[in-house]
Order: structure tokens, then C-alpha cells, then sequence
């Protein structure tokens, strides 16, 4: 049975999804592109210097490193300067109540999320507490689909990776739990995340009993 949840952050908990798109939007257009929405699907749970090589190469642009690193930090100080405002009224429906259901229930809890700015959201909606383990951007060095973050998730709350759930709305983070030998719920479409064990439009669509049947 299932003994531990871990959360994605952006997409799940919170549609910062929405921040990291209009940032990188930001980017590319002052940089003379565009990108659509299905290439956006791909910078989901990725890393910010990953997502950033991605974009420069739809955009068909080459930068050094260190133009790199200047750009990364542009969009991220548009990004933080976004989610400075955000209020526990952005947590999206049914997550807090089914993060604290689960640990009503005696199951953990982790947050598993590649953002650097994990800490920030949480503390802006109020919801650091809700979590028994938070492995951030900060912590870990491979970024999904390597399970890594997960797998640190599961260590860190001292439950086998066999026993844990993963919420997921990203393609990468999916392929991340299924290889860390975890069940994958997927946040989103059942077209896009093809993988999961089962796919439901948010959280607020989620119970313990629905757990069981993993
Ligand atoms: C999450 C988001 C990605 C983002 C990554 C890094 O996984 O889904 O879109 O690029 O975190 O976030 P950060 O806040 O560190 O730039
Ligand atoms: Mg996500």
C-alpha cells in the first residue's frame, strides 16, 4: 500500500506553469523568436539552464556559457519578481486539502520539485508545513527524468520507492517516478502524459480511496 505522496510544485500545488511560460515568452521574444504551447510542454519540470538550452535551440540562436548564465538570470528575476505576489488563493483546488487529507491519513508527505524557488512559493501560499521532506532545485544535481529528486524525496521520509505515489504534470517528472520504480499520478491531459498510472485534472479529483486502487 501506498505509504508516501510526493508532489511536484509547479503544475500541482501551484499554476506557476503559467509564470515560467510568460518569463521564458519574455525571453525568447527579446531574443526575436516565439515558441508555442507544445514546445512549452517540454520546459515542464525541466531544469532553468536545461530549459534554456532548449529554447535557444528552437529559436536556432547560439550564446557562450556566460551569455547563458546572464540570460537564465534575466528570466528568473522576471519570475520571481511574478511570484513575490502570490497568495495562498493560487494554490490550486483540492491540493492542500489532499496533501493534509494524506497526512491525516499517516501517510508522508514530500515536496519533489527542480525549482530553486521552491522555498519562496511554499512560504508565499503558506504551506511549508505540509510537508514531512522538501527536495528542491537546490538539492539534487540530475533533473527529470532522472529520478533523483524523487528517489531523495522517498529517502528522506524513509519509505521504499515501491510504496510512494508521485503527482506529476510534466511529461520529464512521469518518466522520472516511473523510473524510480514509483506509480505516477498525472496532472493534465491523458494525451500528453501517456505514461502515468492513471491521469486526473487536479488534485481536487484526488482521495486516499482512489490511492488504494494504484
Ligand atoms: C519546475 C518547472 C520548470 C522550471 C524548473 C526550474 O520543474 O516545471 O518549468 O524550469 O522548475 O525552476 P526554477 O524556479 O529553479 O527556475
Ligand atoms: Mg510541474
Amino acid at each position: 500500500s501506498i505509504k508516501a505522496c510526493i508532489f511536484d510544485l509547479d503544475g500541482v500545488i501551484v499554476d506557476t506553469a503559467v509564470y515560467h511560460y510568460k518569463a521564458w515568452k519574455r525571453l525568447a521574444n527579446s531574443l526575436g523568436f516565439d515558441f508555442t504551447e507544445e514546445q512549452n510542454e517540454k520546459l515542464k519540470g525541466v531544469s532553468r539552464v536545461r530549459s534554456l538550452e532548449l529554447i535557444l535551440q528552437w529559436g536556432g540562436i547560439t550564446k557562450t556559457a556566460a551569455e547563458q548564465e546572464v540570460l537564465a538570470t534575466e528570466k528568473n528575476t522576471w519570475y520571481v519578481e511574478m511570484i513575490s505576489h502570490m497568495k495562498p488563493d493560487e494554490i490550486l483546488p483540492g491540493a492542500k486539502e489532499f496533501v493534509q487529507a494524506c497526512r491525516d491519513a499517516g501517510i508522508k508527505t514530500a515536496l519533489g520539485s527542480a525549482s530553486k524557488n521552491s522555498m519562496m512559493i511554499l512560504e508565499k501560499i503558506g504551506m511549508v508545513d505540509l510537508f514531512d521532506a522538501i527536495i528542491d532545485g537546490n538539492k539534487v544535481s540530475k533533473a527529470k527524468p532522472d529520478p533523483e529528486v524523487f528517489l531523495k524525496g522517498a529517502e528522506a521520509v524513509g519509505v521504499a520507492p515501491a510504496d510512494c505515489v508521485v503527482f506529476e504534470d510534466a511529461i520529464a517528472g512521469v518518466e522520472a517516478a516511473i523510473a524510480g520504480g514509483m506509480k505516477a499520478v498525472g496532472i493534465g491531459s491523458p494525451e500528453v502524459l501517456t505514461e502515468a498510472n492513471l491521469v486526473i485534472s487536479g488534485l481536487d479529483k484526488m482521495s486516499i480511496e482512489k490511492l488504494d486502487e494504484l
